[in-house]
């Protein structure tokens, strides 16, 4: 019987983390809420490649408990103003026997959930280490459906949601997401990964989820010295789904911004030299259909200078991708562009259009050409007053290369501890100059944001790419899925805003798999600090109408509330703008039509609103009749419930403006 040791509850007192020691002196704990168990006694501990591992033969030697209340403010966000509330137990361990080895263990408990985390001290028979493992297990008791996709594939995190009894899940990416027969919903994933390896969960015996860390090429999953502190190992827990998208556990987790003034870190929305290619109608290569030309370009920025978009995003501008780009990481120059395209002539005209170019750079996952190339390419884009930059690393998982002094490549991970340092070191060259990142093909988000706020998106997941030619398209309940599981950690650079959805004509098995206020939608459900109108201009203006909600939709929010959801079934989320009085509402389904009702208690007090509503139309469906939809004007205010109807694939966008004062 493992003897009681300690334990720490949340403010409001519904979570209770224990902790315990086993009669061989191993360290367990055990997390309840309202008196349900959620993780039944599980494991903590390291093992070491030349080093005793810390794991059992240890006793309490220090216990603090603390708590902290306080607010910060977020540059930018989903919301402003984010609270921090939380009590805290600090747990040092000794060893019995053995080596002397020294362990703490530092927990928060949030009314949103929990983190914990390893504090490894300096001590004198652990200098430098290599973990080969961590212990750390979640024991989850009972039934549970679980979310999730697979966890260190080939196609890293960009795989289709599954929706499965526990038993069936393997290794698997987080956030990993689950429902318990009670209907309490519980999220376990990371916070503040860095110099350190990403985990994936690895089901070892029925209902024992542990930590599996990616590997180096060397084999050691993450070499470092002490003293050390791990990521938090996190768990979300809420009596129902929306309590998980109302949580701000993973950003409270992290360290607060490191670079001091960042308002030229800038939210906004861009159109670009993209889904062209995704189409095949065009190339990143060059050749008689190259994307990126200078025309091209500058017709791209007239678009945007006209419907007030921030920024023009450019694609296959610099030379490297003639030939396989997905295997070619080593030739692309992040200078040079092709001939014909005139990177100067363009950043001027776009300056004078009050547009800004967006960066591209695509490493094929080759991380050493990368970081060769890294000062210069950063300085050419300031020089040019580029402000943001979305890189790529397309190559699989296990694949990015990392060529050492002498020459030898190196295969790693995405979410190793060599990829974890070098999305990093991105983010700090990037800042010299004053550049947002933009990562696709990223490690996986666990909230660094708040600590480099120029890091303003990243994809990492299945985006609206996979709805082009290439691939199986997404179903309509995957961006519903998004929601609950990959946007946990953070922005997604989805790329909403396809309008030709039935691209490849009628037919085709390759389209978008919504319906067109679906689409809409998109841009208040997935949050993002940036939001592409991903489509070709011309197609915008077949509905005029509908794009102004795209014209209008801010991507800086004062506040954010999921009103309606459940995992995925569908979604509605409500987002007060920054800097201004307007409220938003999107809303989107899976593949069954629904009625939802929605309580506007989250408007302001004591004024009435006029909505723009953008519904899918009454004989609406994704499969048979994507563009029936309707858009109407109502007066609503916060006492009253609006229903919304949405039909299979479907979706709601509306805008609330405040009625002025004197017409009141
Ligand atoms: C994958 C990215 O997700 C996509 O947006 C981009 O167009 C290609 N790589 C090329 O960089
Ligand atoms: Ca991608």
């Amino acid at each position: 019987m493992p003897a009681h040791a300690a334990e720490v509850r949340s403010p409001d007192g519904r979570i209770v983390f224990t902790v315990e020691l086993d009669t061989a002196g191993r360290v367990l704990y055990e997390v309840s809420f309202d008196k349900e168990q959620v993780v039944a006694a599980s494991r903590l501990g390291l093992r070491f490649k030349d080093h005793a591992p810390i794991e059992a033969s240890l006793q309490l030697v220090a216990e603090k408990n603390t708590s902290s209340d306080s607010v910060w403010e977020q540059p930018w966000g989903e919301r402003r103003f984010v609270r921090d509330h939380y009590n805290e137990l600090l747990l040092e361990f000794v060893s019995v026997d053995g080596p002397e080895r020294r362990l703490a263990l530092r927990v928060r408990v949030h009314d949103d959930g929990l983190g914990f985390r390893y504090e490894v001290p300096e001590q004198t028979n652990y200098q430098n280490v290599d973990i080969v493992d961590e212990l750390t297990e979640f024991r989850v008791p009972g039934d549970a459906v679980a979310y999730w996709i697979p966890g260190r594939g080939w196609n890293r995190y960009e795989y289709l949601y599954r929706t499965t009894p526990i038993e069936e899940l393997s290794l698997a990416h987080t956030p990993v997401t689950m429902r318990m027969s009670s209907g309490t919903h519980i999220s376990f994933h990371e916070a503040a990964l860095t110099d350190y390896s990403g985990y994936t969960l690895d089901q070892r015996r029925p209902g024992v989820l542990q930590t599996n860390l990616a590997p180096r090429s060397d084999g050691v999953r993450v070499s470092t010295q002490t003293p050390f502190i791990t990521p938090w190992r996190t768990i979300q827990i809420s009596p129902d789904a929306v309590g998980l998208l109302n949580s701000s556990l993973i950003l409270n987790l992290n360290e607060p911004n490191v670079l001091g003034d960042v308002s030229w870190v800038e939210p906004g929305k861009y159109v670009g030299i993209w889904w062209a290619m995704h189409l095949g109608q065009r190339t990143w290569g060059s050749g008689e259909q190259h994307g990126a030309t200078t025309a091209e370009t500058r017709r791209y920025i007239d678009f945007a200078a006209e419907h007030g978009f921030d920024g023009v995003l450019v694609e296959g501008w610099n030379t490297g991708w003639d030939g396989d780009w997905f295997n070619n990481g080593a030739i692309f120059s992040f200078t040079e562009p092709y001939p014909d395209f005139d990177l100067q002539g363009v950043a001027n005209y776009a300056r004078e259009k009050g547009v800004r170019l967006v960066g591209h750079h695509e490493t094929s996952g080759h991380i050493s050409n990368y970081e060769t190339q890294m000062a210069g390419a950063y300085d050419l884009y300031e020089s040019l007053g580029v402000r943001q930059i979305k890189t790529g690393y397309v190559a699989d998982g296990g694949q990015m290369q990392r060529v050492d002094s002498r020459g030898v490549v190196h295969y790693e991970w995405h979410d190793s501890q060599i990829g974890a340092n070098h999305y990093r070191f991105v983010l700090e060259e990037a800042a010299k100059r004053k550049i947002s990142i933009n990562t696709h093909e990223p490690i996986k988000d666990t909230g660094l944001r708040r600590t480099y706020p120029n890091w303003i998106s990243r994809e990492g997941a299945r985006g609206q790419e996979y709805n082009a030619t290439w691939a199986p398209p997404n179903p309509p309940e995957h961006n519903v899925l998004l929601t609950y599981t990959r946007l946990l950690g953070g922005p997604m650079d989805f790329t909403p805003g396809i309008f030709d959805l039935l691209h490849q004509g009628p037919g085709s098995g390759h389209r978008v798999q919504s319906t067109l206020m679906h689409q809409l939608a998109l841009y208040v459900v997935l949050y993002s600090p940036i939001q592409m109108a991903a489509d070709l201009p011309e197609n915008y203006a077949r509905h005029r109408e509908a794009f102004q909600f795209i014209v209008d939709v801010p991507t800086d929010w004062e506040e954010s509330i999921a009103v309606a959801g459940e995992v995925g079934d569908y979604v509605a989320f409500a987002r007060k703008e920054r800097r201004g009085e307007d409220w938003y509402l999107g809303a989107i389904g899976d593949e069954e039509p629904r009625r939802l009702n929605v309580p506007l208690a989250f408007l302001d007090a004591e004024r009435s609103y006029v909505a723009t509503i953008y519904r899918d139309g009454e004989g609406a469906d994704w499969t048979t009749n994507p563009y029936d939809y309707v858009i109407e004007t109502k007066e609503l205010g916060r006492d009253q419930m609006l229903e919304l109807k949405l039909a299979a694939g479907g979706g709601t966008a509306i805008r609330f403006r405040p009625v002025p004062e004197a017409e009141q």
